[in-house]
């Protein structure tokens, strides 16, 4: 599954040019010829998996509050595009199940990242894998990642076959125990704190690294060129333009 990860990966869709992790953001970056995006799930309390980034509502809904405090019929009453522009207006919270289809019909790769609301890290990881299992076919590229190691080992408990990303913003002193510990097959690091001697290290490890989020085209070259793998991006057009093509 691993061997078709791409050099981008749009995140959250393509954030840059459509509201994130929207179904309008999920077709944007395939327009813009994204082959994978990367998108995170949380659950509602009636533990419906949705699409959504923040513990609360406020930034990227018409809501208010904790996205754990609202059934999945109540939050599908928000609008999830006009925050973003006049253009996506009427764009919703997108269920897990819906946006899978979505994904599959354009035929692009998943990062799927497991985001759970604080305290509900095994139930999130045990639905989206639920899900994940029904509806995404085996051959098909998708790769979990996670913050939360609990997420991890939830995945490698019950999803032992889907390849696991370890997420990384400032990590603790035993990440590398805990990435052979959940078997981890990718790195998936902060681009901003990386240089030439922290990506040889995580590289050390036998792993790909990913590193995200990376909208410069000077940043993705030197990046690329320390020899990680594949970068998130908010505008998979513009740096695939930027990058020019793969040698
Ligand atoms: O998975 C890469 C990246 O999305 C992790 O950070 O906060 O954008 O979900 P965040
Ligand atoms: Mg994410």
């Amino acid at each position: 599954m691993l061997s078709t990860l791409p050099r981008l990966i749009g995140h959250r869709g393509a954030k840059e040019s459509a509201p994130e992790n929207t179904l309008a953001s999920i077709r944007e970056a395939a327009r813009q010829g994204a082959r994978w995006v990367e998108l995170d799930v949380m659950l509602t309390r009636d533990r419906v998996p949705v699409l959504i980034h923040d513990d609360t509502l406020d930034r990227t809904t018409s809501g208010r509050g904790p996205v754990a405090d609202l059934d999945f019929s109540d939050l599908r009453a928000l609008d999830a595009g006009s925050w973003f522009g006049p253009g996506f207006a009427g764009e919703r919270v997108p269920a897990l199940e819906e946006a899978l289809a979505l994904i599959l019909d354009l035929g692009l790769g998943l990062n799927l990242e497991i985001k759970p609301y604080p305290g509900q890290e095994v139930p999130t990881a045990e639905v989206a894998i639920a899900t994940l299992k029904r509806l995404w076919p085996e051959a098909r590229p998708l790769l979990l990642s996670s913050f939360e190691v609990p997420c991890l080992e939830v995945a490698q408990a019950l999803a032992p076959e889907i390849p696991r990303g370890y997420l990384l913003w400032d990590p603790p002193a035993d990440w590398a125990e805990i990435a052979d510990r959940v078997a981890a097959a990718t790195l998936n690091v902060d681009q901003e704190r990386q240089t030439a001697e922290t990506v040889a290290a995580y590289r050390g490890t036998g792993r790909p690294v990913l590193s995200y989020t990376v909208n410069s085209v000077e940043r993705a070259r030197e990046l690329l060129g320390w020899g990680v793998s594949a970068l998130f991006t908010d505008a998979p057009g513009r740096l695939a333009d930027g990058l020019g093509p793969r040698l």
